[in-house]
């Protein structure tokens, strides 16, 4: 396989300053990135190129400045960068840094505390998520991967001392979601069985915290050796290979009791598989599209089995600080299975485009090895 290795790009490119024209000002989100960046200037990971941004300004009384330790891909940052034509914008969402500056009336932080920002900017509680914005989205709002952010102090969380900096850039995205889809919404308790669709990131998220939380797991995969894998990584229980078992919901449903909550990122091509695993009141978190946005819907099993449906959209900083408790008291550690140096950001790009790992590929901003 041919690797597109990202360019120094030189002169560096003019970075967007303008937000989203719907915006108004008051609601711009104090987010800026410094210093080293990966800049997308078109469609393709091919266009993915390297720049130094201008020095960052010093942080507002209520700001802080990280130095960005790590960053997490998802899968959204490959619909992202593949989708638009528009350069000049930073992806990812997920990072982990140190803090390195703070404003004068920053209370939240301290110098050197190690933090994550939320993913959903704004998003602090369920009433608040009208202001928020993702970071690293195609529309201006830097992304996290850059050597430095300035961020408002109420938009980050910390994170748990057991983890890596390549685990904890990994929580903000997938990692909330799963905890969202299964705790906050989905109401999980204790002997239930969670079913996840295929070895990814929120998938291998929503397997950990159902073990975690005293649950069982069933897991789908288009790959048998996957499946070994997160049978010994994740205590996954049960396993399903989707590819050779189309009706996999009956299989989950005849084999191995049924699922009480799905966690749904397949969308058109498994949300059918995951209306027939589901058992009667079962959960149904609807959560991503990779393979289609528009299904049909049989109401009557809908009805008949009485079953919740939650649309997911990552989730709040209560949320991640729930989620964080979790992580610590159980000693749960995010499954990387790749590590990529910055000047390699485009071969992590193309690993998670083409579906060759479990679990999480992460971009080390600090150090120079790959590791798969
Ligand atoms: N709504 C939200 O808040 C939210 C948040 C995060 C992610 N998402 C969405 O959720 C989806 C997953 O995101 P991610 O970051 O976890 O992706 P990812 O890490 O790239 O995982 C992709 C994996 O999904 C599995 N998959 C693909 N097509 C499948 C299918 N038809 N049936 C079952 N499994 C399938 C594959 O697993 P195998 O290789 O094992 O088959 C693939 O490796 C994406 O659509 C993403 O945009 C939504």
């Amino acid at each position: 396989m041919h690797w597109q290795t990202c360019q120094l790009f030189s002169p560096p490119v003019q970075m967007q300053e303008v937000l989203d024209p719907y915006l108004p000002h008051w609601r711009v989100p104090s987010a800026k990135a410094g210093g080293n960046a990966v800049v997308s200037q078109g469609a393709g990971i091919q266009n993915l190129r390297t720049t130094t941004l201008p020095a960052l300004p010093p942080p507002g009384p209520h700001e802080i400045i990280i130095d960005v330790l790590s960053v997490c891909l998802n899968h959204r940052d490959i619909f992202g960068i593949n989708g638009t034509q528009k350069g000049g914008w930073i992806p990812c969402s997920d990072a982990v840094g140190r803090v390195v500056a703070i404003g004068s009336k920053v209370k939240r932080v301290e110098l050197n505390d190690r933090v994550c920002p939320i993913f959903s900017q704004n998003y602090l509680l369920d009433s608040d998520r009208k202001d928020a914005f993702s970071l690293g989205n195609t529309r201006g709002i830097p992304g996290t991967l850059c050597k430095k952010l300035l961020l408002s102090e109420e938009n980050v969380v910390h994170v748990p001392d057991h983890l890596s900096d390549e685990e904890a850039s990994t929580l903000p995205c997938a990692g909330v979601t799963a905890w969202r889809a299964l705790v906050t919404e989905g109401r999980f308790k204790k002997g239930e069985t969670v079913l996840v669709e295929g070895t990814g990131g929120v998938s291998a998220f929503g397997a950990q915290f159902a073990n975690a939380l005293g649950g069982k797991v069933i897991c789908t995969s288009s790959s048998d050796s996957k499946l070994k894998r997160v049978k010994q990584l994740l205590s996954v229980k049960h396993t399903i290979n989707y590819n050779k078992n189309p009706d996999w919901g009956n299989v989950a449903k005849s084999h191995f009791g049924g699922a009480d909550h799905v966690l749904e990122i397949g969308g058109a091509g498994t949300f059918k598989q995951a209306l027939v695993a589901l058992n009667n009141h079962g959960s149904l978190a609807v959560i991503g599209i990779l393979d289609g946005i528009e299904t049909s819907l049989n109401l009557v099993q809908f009805f008949s089995k009485q079953i919740r449906m939650n649309g997911i959209a990552v989730g709040s900083r209560k949320d991640f600080e729930d989620m964080n408790k979790c992580i610590a008291e159980h000693r749960i550690r995010p499954l990387v299975s790749a590590v990529f140096p910055m000047s390699q950001a485009c071969e992590a790009f193309k690993l998670m485009e083409g579906g060759g790992f479990i679990g999480q590929i992460v971009v080390s901003m600090t150090k120079p090895v790959s590791k798969l």
